[in-house]
């Protein structure tokens, strides 16, 4: 694949809008003139016309603080109250706002009206439960119709949430729970996954007992029914909190800058950044976007994204957008196989699924499983498709559009990230000639450019780093209790520039190809991992004197983990190496989580290191992905490598069978 991103910019193929399609769009032309001649003035009209504020602002950005925007920032407004009542009292109360479908086959109907009774009653339970506006509430829940109307109850009263993935481990969460001081957690019994139901309660109880002073309760939804440890007093169930709660709650009127939410992402350190995103200029993009990279039509559209809430597409485009813009979503529980490999489309078929919003990992993986199973499903209600979350390369690009969209609709690769809350790079439905592999061109109101080492932009046909130029309204506010990482990390590259962390080219045409991180972050199936923290994660096993992880290319899930270890003298005894890989891949999903297993680990003697004691990974890439090995000289013992290649031919050598391709919803 290495290969494949190179030739990216050599891809030929074109697919102009249909006319039929561009006559009805939502996106036009004209909104990239407008924008760019007066910016503000254009996201001003987006967050006057697609919100209700409580109180109109007459501010737009102040960017005196910078790298802290402040957008819309004299308004008042309630996310929830956005996302729900004001649906209902337009009228469409009736409108069903989520499909719900369990993985075991169970389904449930919300409306509109549906949603409104449970937020307030959830919003009541919250403030019963002593959580009040500014308060943190930890969500670690499978995706039920519960986990949304969690995470608007918390919205409602101001109490920001911050949503740890179901699949990450008690010390992932433990963690998380720390750094956000969370008051609350809200948590369910178990998910489904895979056929059987799969517990979640436990791993609360382990991160609790291993120390959370700020947490005072924990909420627990019954999901699976099974049995459950019980903490007197500081444990609650979700339906006994609500039932004893009113359906009536005033929406709390919030400053445009109150705190959203908080998502973890993993960074460059071991440790994981608390991504603060705030309330009007967050809403304000995800909403515009949502309308116009996927030409929503609210009364009409079926709209599902397969991500999980737990990540940054589930809470912009599970959650907040298709809310906001009064959209009909389905939402699913489980996996794509489960019980069978015709599961989404199933799901397509069953509920005339207008609107799909997916990743390139889940797109290759049905790929390999055969065009015959979508073939088996009538997917005519298709009428766009999205992707997201790592580069797509042309041909999943192009079979996506043809066996999923029948050669009909328009694909859009979304480009965007945790910290820009928002779809930044995404061509336009109707609108842009699309190009498979490419996001092309910035949104409106958008300014993205590509650079060299010296902040340079690059001549059309160069490469170098994805940077944005100015400040945009879902732009994070910095990292929860570390401002002065947000500032490193994003600020220090290149002065007065966003550093997105990937590298891109530009075409002929100047539009925008990106071409993966070039930092030591991983992208594994569009989940976001960092070397240094699996890294760690290994070290922290006593058998492991030293490890180096990277990101090989890998055909299914973009790339996959590949550790190197060195063994301490003790552990190494006569041990087969493969039980011992098995041992470290179980103790890393136990200390951040099934996603983060290495799908190889390789023990080995040395590792390749420069004068100064850097680990030169590229050199450790290039065994992963069997290549020959590159320029070694600036090693500090040039014998290491020949010492790792004869190692990996001799029995150490232990590869563990690849990890199942997981999907967006993993
Ligand atoms: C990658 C996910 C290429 C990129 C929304 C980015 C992409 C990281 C694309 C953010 C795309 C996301 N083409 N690469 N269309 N979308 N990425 O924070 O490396 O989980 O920096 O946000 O995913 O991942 P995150």
């Amino acid at each position: 694949m290495a290969d494949a991103l190179e030739n990216l910019s050599t891809e030929v193929r074109r697919f102009a809008p249909d006319p039929e399609f561009a006559a009805q769009a939502n996106a036009r032309p004209e909104g990239y003139a407008w924008a760019k001649a007066d910016p503000q003035g254009f996201w001003a009209e987006q967050a006057r016309e697609l919100l209700t504020w409580s109180t109109p602002f007459e501010e737009v950005l102040d960017w005196s603080g910078a790298p802290v925007a402040r957008w819309f920032a004299d308004g008042t407004i309630n996310a929830a109250y956005n996302a729900v009542d004001r649906h209902v009292e337009a009228g469409h109360g009736d409108r069903v706002a989520i499909y719900f479908e369990g993985e075991p086959g169970d389904t449930r109907t919300l409306t509109y009206a549906d949603l409104q009774r449970e937020v307030s009653k959830a919003a009541n339970a919250l403030v019963a439960l002593g959580v009040g506006t500014g308060d943190r509430v930890a969500v670690y829940m499978p995706l039920i119709p519960e986990a949304v109307i969690a995470m608007l109850a918390c919205a409602r009263i101001g109490a920001p949430h911050s949503v740890v993935f179901g699949g990450f481990s008690a010390e992932a969460l433990h963690s998380r729970i720390l750094d956000a001081e969370a008051k609350l957690v809200i948590t369910s019994d178990g998910g489904y996954r895979r056929g059987s139901a799969s517990a979640l309660k436990p791993a609360v109880d382990e991160a609790l007992a291993k120390g959370a002073p700020t947490v005072d309760h924990v909420l627990v939804v019954r999901r699976t029914g099974q049995d459950v440890e019980w903490t007197e007093g500081r444990d609650v169930w979700w339906h006994d909190a609500l039932e004893a709660a009113s359906d009536q709650h005033e929406p709390v009127a919030l400053e445009a800058e109150h705190p959203l939410f908080i998502l973890y992402t993993s960074g460059t350190t071991g440790k994981p950044k608390g991504i603060l995103h705030t309330t009007g200029g967050y809403l304000t993009q995800a909403a515009y976007t949502h309308l116009n990279v996927f030409d929503l039509k609210p009364e009409t559209d079926v709209y599902w994204c397969t991500a999980d809430i737990g990540w940054i597409t589930g809470h912009t485009y599970v959650v907040y957008a298709p809310l906001i813009n009064g959209a009909t979503q389905v939402i699913y529980e489980g996996t794509p196989d489960t019980p069978h490999r015709g599961r989404w489309w199933e799901i397509v078929a069953k509920y005339k699924v207008s609107i799909l919003y997916t990743a390139p990992t889940a797109i290759r993986t049905c790929m390999k499983w055969g065009d015959d199973i979508p073939g088996a499903h009538d997917l005519s209600s298709l009428r766009v498709l999205g992707s997201v979350g790592e580069p797509i390369n042309p041909e999943a690009w192009v079979w996506y559009r043809h066996v999923i969209g029948g050669d009909r609709t328009p694909v859009v690769d979304t480009w965007w990230q945790t910290e820009t809350g928002a779809i930044m790079i995404s061509p336009l439905p109707g609108v842009t000639t699309a190009k498979p592999g490419s996001a092309q061109v910035p949104l409106p109101g958008i300014a993205a450019d590509v650079v060299d080492d010296d902040a340079k932009p690059v001549p059309n046909g160069g490469g170098g780093y994805l940077v944005l130029t100015e400040p945009w309204p879902s732009m994070l506010r910095g990292i929860w209790g570390d401002m002065e990482r947000y500032q490193d990390t994003y600020w220090s590259r290149f002065k007065g520039l966003y550093f997105a962390g990937d590298g891109a080219k530009k075409d002929d045409d100047g539009d925008i190809w990106l071409l993966g991180r070039v930092d030591d972050v991983m992208n594994v199936s569009g989940h976001r991992l960092s070397t240094t923290e699996i890294e760690s994660a290994l070290v922290s096993h006593p058998s492991v004197a030293e490890a180096a992880v990277v990101g090989a290319n890998d055909e299914t899930t973009g790339q996959a983990v590949v550790a190197f270890v060195i063994l301490r003298q003790d552990a190494v005894s006569d041990r087969p190496a493969e039980e011992i890989a098995t041992e470290l891949r179980n103790h890393v999903a136990k200390e951040i989580g099934p996603i983060a297993k290495p799908r190889t680990i390789l023990v080995v003697a040395e590792l390749p290191k420069t004068r100064s004691g850097k680990i030169m990974r590229r050199l450790l890439r290039d065994i992963a992905e069997h290549r020959t090995v590159g320029d070694a000289t600036t090693l500090a013992d040039s014998s290491v490598m020949d010492l790792i290649s004869a190692g990996l031919a001799a029995p150490a050598t232990s590869k563990a069978s690849p990890a199942e391709p997981t999907s967006a919803t993993d």
